[in-house]
């Protein structure tokens, strides 16, 4: 805990590690408070260390127990210990062995960092800096080393002991009701994949044969009863095991692949070497408990851990500042996995969705940061959606740039050159600058650089000379703190589409690179002319997303209705449909806050019509072109004094005017999807429920009388999760007859499933009712809340501050105290979940001057604070400043 800002840990400042561990032999013996590890160290000294140095190992809140060198007790002057290190003198030899006994509490440990228990079993998180929590270590990605671990728990308790690896050998111990079991993991690892599991467990078998041919044992691990709910994720394992060997060439290395499903978990899921850890929340599914959303983040989150084990186990990062090295690239993997098994142009859209509702607020507040930061107070708070998920478009980008062939030779020798390393950015990129022979300098600013690049957007045709000349202009806004960005190399993927709606072939072109479809920008300004252009076409510009900017393209609403009608790139296609939708609302929110009545919206209408109309079309796209820009992305496309109320009156009238303009179709809609039969989780049959589901919300909106009846009876004869759901939403966000009584029927049912009730807690924590805080008050009193479960405090409070932006910030200020108040609680426990739910505070400049001031008198409040731990005190430090 501390109260001032600790010096900043800088990327200038690396350096490689004076000794190196080749080999670790743990013996751990687990008990549940007082768990004795002893950790046999075979240390070398590096040779190109200058002269003899101590040897400093981390550690965090262990009892040390014993140290010896060489077998002999280390004399107490040869050593010191402090709160987070052990410094030993400079020893003599170049290589020795050390071993050092510790005890430690998985009890004790609320954080969820290093060893710990939930619902009984123990498991571990290392990840960034949690093996320091375990035994004194050189805890840093570039230290790579041997395991062997021996475990040993009573056999009644722990049945099941598991680490990383191949199991070598169990037994018994005589008279004492222990067991041991020990594994040994032939690849060198850094200590943040080290990982064990015991406890009673239940086992999911299953196997897979590699391409060439070897036998791998995969086994899932839940709590006894859960069995059942394993199957999507065991599927999802064999078909990301199947793909990333004819996706990539790249196979498994082990003979088990295990998984252990656990409840208490900070993140998503956990890489570790051949003992992959998850939030249960990402394993666990059947139509019951689980929604269509569900199991597609299981299916990315499964597929998302197993593609490390070449980005990021076989490969690894030298530093934690090249942590998008391996997150960029595996969230790359992961997307391309999903899109594969789904819909290519969904998938897109709904990562796009993503990154602009998470990334984009990210890199235009005080928390932006570039893909590779230089520097950082506390690691844990650097797994952000800039790193993950800007990083992934990075690479994607990479491969539109080179082109799929010479984007998949560069990965070839990426793998081939660096297997067995740590290893860095700049490494990562001279592999595609070998292979292909193209300089990367300028394409590597988009590690460099923070913000949102805002890319302008202008054409004219010229008739007499039949040319059609686009200005370009590439610019990244003034950020605090970052000198003036250079122009990157933005691959902008296009088309110029006739009146017949086709894309026109292109035949010459002054200015720029457009080759396979492709414009590059890679100046501040930039003048592209197409010639031979006999009339005028409309240009389709960013097509598929192919760069995460912000493009302003100046389009009479004509044209873009024309793209919204006519695109053949789905992405494009719904993006002109989702331009639409915002200028459309913001018009209204100016309305609303006018006191003027609102501009026409028959043209949205028409197109919604069309699209809904379109015999062709998807109905999972359907589905996402019917839904609207959320609250909080109109918020951040107005940018400044945001009236969260206004935002949300007016897009309130604009949904009701769309239900109403198109009430038959969606009760028509609603009806024919409803009762599909047997519930399957394809892609296919879940974009007919979401258009069902959407259809219906709408319809519920349209006035009709009978409206309400539907939604109910749709609620009461839901044979799946997603159904019921989507009618429970629909009843509670929309304060409709029955909610109550939905709500009740809902939690009889499902109260003994954890990962439903949390569906049942978010629904009301983000209803947009006044009355919503003091049921949040209620929610938090049901004997049911668990603060120390991450999950359930995510359900109830991370919801409603990113997704309840008119409660969150209520001019009375409830809503800030609310949040400030429950990250001070929680802080005390879990630092790691303090500071994510500490972040939804990131946009409370863009806030109107009231609700800005209430906000910062919250963030001063937790700033004040004496005990606030690093990760908290470094979000609201970036947060003020
Ligand atoms: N490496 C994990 C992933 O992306 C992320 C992770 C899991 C993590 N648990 C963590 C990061 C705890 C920080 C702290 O798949
Ligand atoms: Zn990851």
């Amino acid at each position: 805990m501390q109260s001032k800002t600790a010096p900043a840990i800088r990327l200038e400042d690396y350096q490689p590690p004076a000794y190196r561990i080749e080999t670790v032999d743990l013996d751990i013996r687990l008990d549940p408070k007082a768990t004795i590890v002893a950790a046999e160290l075979s240390v070398v000294r590096q040779p190109d260390t200058a002269g003899h140095v101590p040897l400093v190992l981390d550690g965090d809140n262990l009892k040390l127990l014993s140290l010896e060198q060489n077998g002999k007790t280390v004399p107490e002057d040869h050593y010191k210990t402090s709160k987070t290190a052990l410094e030993l003198a400079a020893p003599e030899e170049d290589r020795f062995t050390l071993t050092i006994t510790t005890e430690v509490n998985p009890d004790a440990n609320t954080q969820l960092m290093g060893l710990y228990r939930s619902s009984g079993t123990y498991c571990t998180q290392c990840e960034a800096d949690g093996f320091r929590r375990i035994t004194y270590f050189p805890d840093r990605p570039d230290v790579l080393s041997v395991y062997t671990v021996r475990l040993e728990a009573p056999k009644t308790s722990c049945p099941v002991l598991l680490a990383n690896g191949n199991l070598k050998e169990t037994g018994e111990i005589a008279g004492t009701g222990n067991h041991f079991a020990i594994w040994h993991d032939p690849h060198p690892k850094p200590a943040y994949l080290f990982a064990l599991v015991a406890g009673d467990l239940a086992k999911v078998p299953d196997s897979f044969i590699t391409a060439s041919g070897n036998a791998v044992e995969l086994n899932i691990y839940v709590e006894h009863g859960k069995e059942d709910l394993c199957d999507w994720a065991m599927d999802s394992l064999k078909r990301s095991m199947r793909w990333d060997e004819d996706a990539f060439g790249r196979e498994y290395d082990l003979d088990v692949f295990n998984i252990v499903a656990v409840s208490d978990f900070n993140m998503g899921a956990m890489e570790n070497k051949g003992l992959n850890i998850f939030n249960d929340k990402y394993v666990l599914a059947d139509p019951e408990t689980a929604t269509d959303q569900d199991y597609a983040n299981i299916e990315a989150v499964i597929a998302h851990e197993y593609f490390h084990n070449w980005t990021g186990n076989r490969i690894t990062c030298r530093d934690w500042f090249q942590l998008c090295l391996k997150e960029g690239l595996t969230v790359f993997r992961d997307q391309e996995f999903s899109a594969d098994m789904r819909s290519r142009p969904v998938k897109r859209i709904s990562d796009v969705k993503l990154l602009k509702m998470h990334q984009f607020p990210e890199d235009a507040g005080p928390l932006a940061h570039p893909v590779r930061p230089r520097a950082y107070q506390e690691i844990n708070n650097f797994y952000t959606a800039t790193v993950y998920e800007k990083g992934a478009e990075i690479i994607r980008m990479l491969k539109t740039y080179l082109g799929a062939e010479d984007f998949r030779s560069g990965l070839d020798l990426y793998f081939d050159r660096h297997d067995g390393e740590a290893t860095t950015i700049e490494a990562f990129l001279t592999c595609f600058e070998d292979a292909t022979g193209t300089d990367l300098d300028q394409f590597s600013l988009w590690y460099e650089q923070a913000g949102t690049p805002l890319v302008t957007a202008d054409t004219k045709y010229d008739p007499d000379q039949q040319t059609l000349t686009v200005s370009l202009s590439q610019e990244i806004p003034p950020l605090p703190g970052q000198k003036t960005a250079r122009p990157s190399v933005v691959p902008l993927r296009f088309g110029l589409i006739g009146a017949n709606g086709q894309d026109l072939e292109i035949s010459e072109c002054d200015g720029a690179d457009v080759s396979g479809g492709v414009l590059v920008l890679n100046k501040a300004r930039q003048k592209v002319t197409f010639k031979q252009i006999p009339d005028a076409p409309v240009l389709s510009l960013l097509r598929d997303f192919s760069a995460p900017v912000r493009l302003t393209q100046t389009l009479p609403s004509e044209d873009l209705v024309f793209l919204a009608r006519h695109d053949t790139d789905p992405y494009n296609r719904w993006q002109a449909v989702q331009t639409l939708a915002t200028q459309t609302l913001i018009a209204r929110t100016e309305a609303v806050q006018q006191g003027t009545s609102h501009t026409d919206t028959d043209s949205l209408i028409d197109v919604l019509r069309s699209i809904v109309d379109d015999q062709q079309l998807d109905p999972a796209l359907k589905a996402q072109a019917l839904t609207l820009p959320t609250e909080a992305d109109i918020a951040q496309e107005i940018g400044k004094n945001v009236d969260p109320d206004a935002i949300h009156k007016a897009r309130n009238n604009l949904r009701s005017d769309i239900g109403s303009g198109l009430s038959q179709h969606f009760r028509m809609i609603a009806e024919e999807f409803s009762a599909m039969g047997k519930f399957t989780p394809d892609a296919e049959s879940a974009g007919k429920r979401a258009l069902s589901n959407r259809a219906l919300h709408y319809y519920a909106l349209s006035g009709d009388p009978s409206a309400s009846a539907l939604v109910s009876d749709r609620f009461a004869a839901a044979n799946n999760m997603t159904d019921r759901l989507a009618a429970l939403t629909i009843l509670v966000h929309e304060a409709m007859n029955g909610s109550a009584e939905a709500l009740a029927a809902f939690r009889d049912r499902h109260q003994s499933s954890a990962l439903a009730m949390d569906k049942w807690f978010m629904t009301q924590a983000t209803a947009p009712q006044d009355e919503t805080l003091d049921a949040i008050s209620e929610l938090m009193a049901n004997p049911l809340y668990d603060a120390t479960n991450p999950n359930r405090v995510r359900a109830v409070l991370h919801s409603f501050a990113t997704g309840n932006p008119t409660q969150f910030a209520r001019p009375d200020g409830k809503g800030f105290e609310l949040i400030a108040e429950s990250v001070l609680e929680i802080d005390k426990r879990n630092p790691q979940v303090a500071s994510r739910l500490l972040t939804s505070f990131r946009s409370w400049r863009a806030l109107e001057k009231h609700r800005s001031a209430l906000a910062e008198s919250a963030l001063l409040r937790i700033s004040s604070s004496e005990e606030l731990s690093r990760d908290c005190r470094d979000i609201v430090d970036r947060t003020l400043q």
